[in-house]
């Protein structure tokens, strides 16, 4: 296994879920994500003087916004190079591990937007969040849920493993269903205010290829280099009668998971009602009334 640092980053500048970022790729085929984590940051509602955690923040785009509604925002990221961009935006974001979370009563409240699905950890990642928020702190999140990218995943799978590679191998995704995540959140010690899961059929800016090249980096890394062109091609073939429209456009098959969850606050120490002592004279009056 290649050494890594705190962040859980190798030295090949993967993160720990095996994908390597490139911050100017990102801006250029993947713009669409921070654009739809916008309602999000309506859920967070973030007060002026609250401190907010955007775990998995990539090149900061959400964070900047979260941080013009007056909060203090800390952005956390695995990706080293998308720090570097995040910082180049003037926020305060740390390179960790988001399944090894470093903070202690921290926070008032945590947002996640298109994150959580590459952490392959999830009761690591949720009890990292449980000890960042101070008692009674929101996590605001959204992620790929049960079913995002079907089509896309099946069209992955399947071309490698027509080439040899097990896929289940490789797969580096978490999509979870809201019976699954609500479970998790309220073994965590979360109550759980709303959790939906719903469609949201995605343009790609770049289409399918542009797509691939941007969040399929750990597929292509299972094969060798004079095999990837091919299996990018053969990939997005195989999709273009679904994803694919008349026009020529694509559109990803995203299923969305969202929540908002509070932490609650500590139970109190249940004490038996103390009864009222009557003392010497504290009914003189009444009986100098009868
Ligand atoms: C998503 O945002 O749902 C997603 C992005 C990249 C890869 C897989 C899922």
């Amino acid at each position: 296994m290649a050494s890594q640092d705190r962040s859980g980053q190798d030295r090949s500048g993967q993160d720990p879920s095996g994908q390597s970022w490139d911050a100017g790729g990102y801006a250029h085929h993947a713009r669409f994500v921070a654009d739809f984590g916008l309602p999000l940051v309506d859920l967070l509602a973030p007060c002026s003087g609250e401190r907010v955690l955007d775990l998995g923040c990539g090149d900061g785009a959400l964070t900047e916004t979260v941080a013009a509604r007056g909060a203090t925002v800390i952005g956390v990221d695995a990706s080293l190079e998308m720090v570097a961009a995040a910082r180049a935006r003037g926020l305060d974001v740390r390179c960790a591990d988001g399944q090894a979370l470093p903070f202690h009563a921290d926070f008032d409240a945590v947002i996640s937007n298109a994150a959580l699905h590459w952490m392959t950890r999830p009761d690591s990642v949720l009890a990292g969040v449980r000890r960042a928020l101070k008692p009674g702190g929101r996590f605001i999140g959204e992620m790929g849920g049960a079913g995002n990218v079907a089509k896309i995943g099946e069209a992955l799978n399947s071309a490698l493993a027509r080439r040899g590679v097990d896929p289940a191998a490789v797969w580096p995704w978490y999509f979870p269903s809201v019976g699954e995540y609500r479970a998790k959140l309220e073994a965590t010690g979360f109550t759980v205010v709303r959790i939906e899961l719903f469609e949201r059929p995605t343009p790609l800016p770049t289409g399918m290829v542009g797509w691939l090249a941007t969040f399929a980096g750990r597929f292509l890394a299972a094969l060798p280099a004079d095999q990837r062109d091919s299996y990018v091609t053969e990939v997005a073939d195989a999709l273009a009668p679904a994803l694919r429209t008349p026009e020529g456009n694509w559109v990803a098959d995203y299923v969305r998971l969202r929540f908002v969850a509070t932490l609650s606050p500590p139970a109190r120490p249940i004490r038996k009602p103390v009864a009222p002592q009557a003392q010497a004279g504290d009914y003189a009056d009444l009986a100098s009334r009868a």
